[in-house]
């Protein structure tokens, strides 16, 4: 096989390398524009994994390399005069030109001809070779001139950034500097590559490098104020660029790169041409070098060039996204980093590690337990405000609002049982209220119960408008008080425009077949074209509703619940008044977001009003419609939990979604978190996070993390009403209430898990 390289990089050297290994009979031709020596950039991280990779690879060029490596296992954040240092990281990094001529030198001694200092010619003019490889990264024009085929998706990042050097030495850390200046905040990823020279990439948002005038600087100008901004950190050594030879300033935005294909007839593309990752996870060489390898190997053993190249595709595409998920957490953590700089340092380091969310909270303790330690035990003298012996799970931390203290963040989330008549809780939410506070978590809450029987969603659901209701609730929280640490919270709500629906597991948010009801909204608004056109609710409307929920929130009071939610997400009455998308009212309740928040904000006072000082209320609210710019996004629920906790809302319960049929939500892990970090870091509010959270890792790296002061579970509980009690156990905490009667079986449990820990090793 003839094959032509276009691109010398780590991508296309290492293909090279692969192609002759496989059969040397293959001729490979390497075309790079720039000499042996040049390189922009300094130096690349590599893990042991991908070492590992290299290795069974190639013997040979892997050692090369790992000779070459400096190690270093911590981290070190310099942040507001402190400077805090994990460990159990373990990096290994070598200079962007060492790896190459390493490279160099290995595809030349297996025959691979290399022509330096020549630009690759358009992919069509490489007729008499049977394979072309794009590999000439970023700004690939292999990419370019089949634009068509490859579909690329290129994204601009927000931030500015420099690769510099230096001969500072970072040689016993991987380390970031963050610096306050007059023009703003700017940052350095430090690390050493070899014996005197360490990488040190400066970055700060476009706004910020506006201010400092770097738009209008040349190199030596933007290399002299890095360094009079970094010059505490670089003990009077000088940064150096290597970038020189690009026109204009060095500065650069990264590009997010992804392309719908990655082959088009002979043509294939690799590395930095197909798919790019941020620096700040560091595996930008990885994935070109592994893909490289991975399309050699496939091309070896597929009976033709087409299936090779759909393998190839097939086997890479999924590690490259999932590296570029963990890429985007990791970039969108620093575009959005000024939003954490009110956090403590303890907490803004941990942020920080686990900004990719591929480190979790019991990655850190396998990394650095005893920093871990001292992390939890900073978390838990903020809340309670004494310093403890020991350290304990974060998610086992008492809350503590207004006079009510919940024995642990973990909160069962409102969940509709469709099982009520005549908005009656009966035997079933008895039974099933009573389980959830016997399993531990710190707060349970009712599911949406409704203030009137027009307000239910469903025939099903429960109400709180009766003597009837009263009585039977009063059973439940009776019982949760008498016989469980648990507080127990009442969501009340009103469905509006999806109300008089069928039960949730019927045809959910469909009508009736039988024995509707009408129904109301802000604007003659139906959820989808089969339900009902509800009525534009009067002024009358809105007083009879605003006192139905002070009627409810009364009963509450007497009945003895700890906390009130109002439900005002996922498209019920209070939500459709929020989100534009079902509130189309010209007077002062549509409009504009103040106009928007009016009626609901006038319930909500009229209900605090009612309800006892003493006890929380928290609202929760849907954070994203999913739909663009013409709904809520993420930066209007900013807005709306700021408007609410001026008025005295103690919690937002960060939910999204569910105002309208055309939302296409993006799913995935603790899916709707990011939007209460954000409210919480911006709006400077306490939160609840929910939606799809289902291990003890993810609840405690929320909380420690300060994403959330509370977190919701859904779905988990209704699979196993114990899941407190089996997380303390999971994470041999012993500080958890559980039943008296039931101790045996606690102390079953434990030591079993003591004797899987012995039999497997761990401690
Ligand atoms: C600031 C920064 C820090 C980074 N840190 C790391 C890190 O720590 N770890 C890591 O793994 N990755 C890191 N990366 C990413 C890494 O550098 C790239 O992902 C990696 O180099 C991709 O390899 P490649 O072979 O696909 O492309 P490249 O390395 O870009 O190689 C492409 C080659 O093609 C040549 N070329 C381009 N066009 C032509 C043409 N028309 N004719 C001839 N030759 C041409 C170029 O000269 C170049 O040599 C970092 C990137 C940046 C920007
Ligand atoms: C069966 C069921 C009923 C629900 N009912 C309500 C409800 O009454 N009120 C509410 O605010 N959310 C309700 N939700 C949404 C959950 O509270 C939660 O936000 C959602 O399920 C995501 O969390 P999870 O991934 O932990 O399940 C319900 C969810 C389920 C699965």
């Amino acid at each position: 096989m003839r094959a032509a390289v276009l691109g010398g990089g780590p991508g296309g050297l290492n293909f090279a390398i692969s192609l002759k290994l496989r059969d040397a009979s293959h001729d490979v031709v390497v075309i790079e524009r720039n000499r042996p020596n040049d390189t922009f950039g300094w130096g690349v991280v590599l893990s042991d994994e991908t070492l590992g990779n290299l290795n069974t690879n190639d013997p040979v060029s892997s050692k090369a390399i790992r000779d070459s490596f400096v190690y270093w296992d911590d981290i070190a954040v310099h942040y507001r005069g402190a400077v805090m240092r994990s460990g159990g990281h373990g990096f290994s990094g070598i200079g962007r030109k060492r790896l190459l001529n390493i490279l160099q030198e290995r595809a030349l001694s297996l025959g691979v001809k290399i022509q330096f200092e020549t630009e690759a010619a358009p992919p069509d003019s490489y007729k008499d070779f049977d394979i072309v490889v794009g590999a000439d990264g970023v700004n690939s024009r292999v990419r370019t001139a089949y634009a068509d085929a490859f579909k690329p998706d290129i994204d601009v990042r927000a931030c500015k950034y420099i690769w510099l050097g230096t001969h500072q030495k970072f040689d016993d850390a991987f380390t970031f500097i963050f610096e306050e200046t007059e023009h703003g905040w700017i940052w350095v990823h430090a690390y050493q590559f070899d014996a005197d020279t360490a990488t040190f990439i400066v970055e700060c948002s476009e706004a910020t490098w506006r201010r400092f005038g770097f738009d209008r600087m040349g190199i030596d100008e933007t290399i002299a104020l890095c360094e009079k901004i970094f010059a505490r950190n670089l003990g009077g050594h000088k940064l150096m660029s290597n970038a020189r030879h690009l026109r204009g300033s060095a500065w650069l935005n990264f590009n997010r790169v992804l392309c719908e294909r990655w082959s088009h007839k002979n043509i294939v593309l690799l590395g930095d041409a197909a798919a790019t990752a941020h620096f700040s996870v560091g595996s930008g060489s990885k994935l070109a070098m592994e893909s490289a390898i991975a399309l050699a190997n496939y091309l070896d053993s597929e009976p033709d060039m087409a299936s090779a190249f759909r393998r190839y595709e097939d086997e890479r595409r999924l590690e490259v996204l999932r590296l570029q998920n963990a890429a985007r957490n990791s970039t969108e953590w620093f575009e959005d980093v000024e939003r954490y700089f009110d956090l403590d340092p303890v907490q803004f380091n941990y942020s920080l590690l686990t900004r990719s969310q591929r480190i979790s909270h019991e990655n850190l303790r396998q990394r650095d337990p005893q920093w871990l330690s001292g992390a939890e035990k900073w978390f838990e003298q903020k809340a309670t405000g004494y310093t403890p012996n020991a350290a304990r799970p974060p998610m086992f931390v008492p809350f503590r609002v207004r006079g009510i203290e919940l024995a642990n963040r973990v909160c069962v989330s409102p969940m509709a049982q469709y099982r009520a008549e005549n908005g009656t809780p009966n035997e079933w939410h008895f039974v099933h209220y009573a389980e959830r506070a016997k399993g531990g978590a710190g707060l349970v809450f009712t599911e949406m119960t409704c203030i009137s029987p027009e307000g239910r969603i469903s025939p099903g659901c429960t109400g709180l408008y009766s003597p009837e209701h009263e009585r039977a609730w009063k059973r439940i929280v009776d019982f949760v008080h008498s016989e469980t640490s648990a507080k127990i919270a009442i969501q009340l709500g009103h469905s509006g425009a999806k109300g008089s629906t069928q039960l949730g597991w019927e045809e959910s948010d469909a009508p009736l077949k039988a024995g509707n009801w009408a129904v109301m909204a802000p604007s003659a608004v139906p959820w989808s074209r089969e339900n009902q056109m509800p009525r534009e609710m009067s002024r009358a409307d809105m007083d009879k509703i605003r006192d139905e929920f002070v009627r409810s929130t009364e009963m509450a009071a007497r009945i003895g619940f700890d906390w009130l939610e109002l439900h005002y997400a996922h498209g019920y009455l209070m939500s459709s008044f929020i989100t534009p998308l079902t509130n189309r009212r010209s007077d002062e309740y549509g409009g504009s977001l103040e106009n928007r928040m009016r009626f609901p904000l006038e319930v909500f006072r009229a209900v605090r009003k009612a309800w006892p000082d003493d006890k929380p209320i928290s609202v929760r609210i849907s954070a994203h419609d999913w739909v663009g710019p013409d709904g809520i996004r993420p930066q209007d629920a900013v807005e709306i939990a700021r408007i609410l906790t001026e008025a005295g809302v103690d919690l937002i319960d960060v939910s999204a979604g569910q105002t309208s049929t055309r939302a296409r939500p993006v799913y995935g892990r603790m899916f709707q978190t990011p939007f209460s970090d954000r409210i919480r870091n911006e709006a400077g509010v306490a939160t609840l996070a929910v939606g799809n959270i289902y291990e003890p890792d993810h609840v405690n790296s929320i909380l420690m993390a300060g994403r959330a002061d509370l977190v919701c579970l859904a779905r988990p509980h209704l699979t196993d009403p114990y899941w407190t009690l089996h997380a303390a156990a999971e994470l041999r905490y012993d500080g958890v209430n559980w039943p008296k009667p039931y101790w045996p079986g606690r102390d079953q449990l434990y030591r079993l898990k003591s004797r899987s820990e012995a039999m497997t090793g761990k401690v």
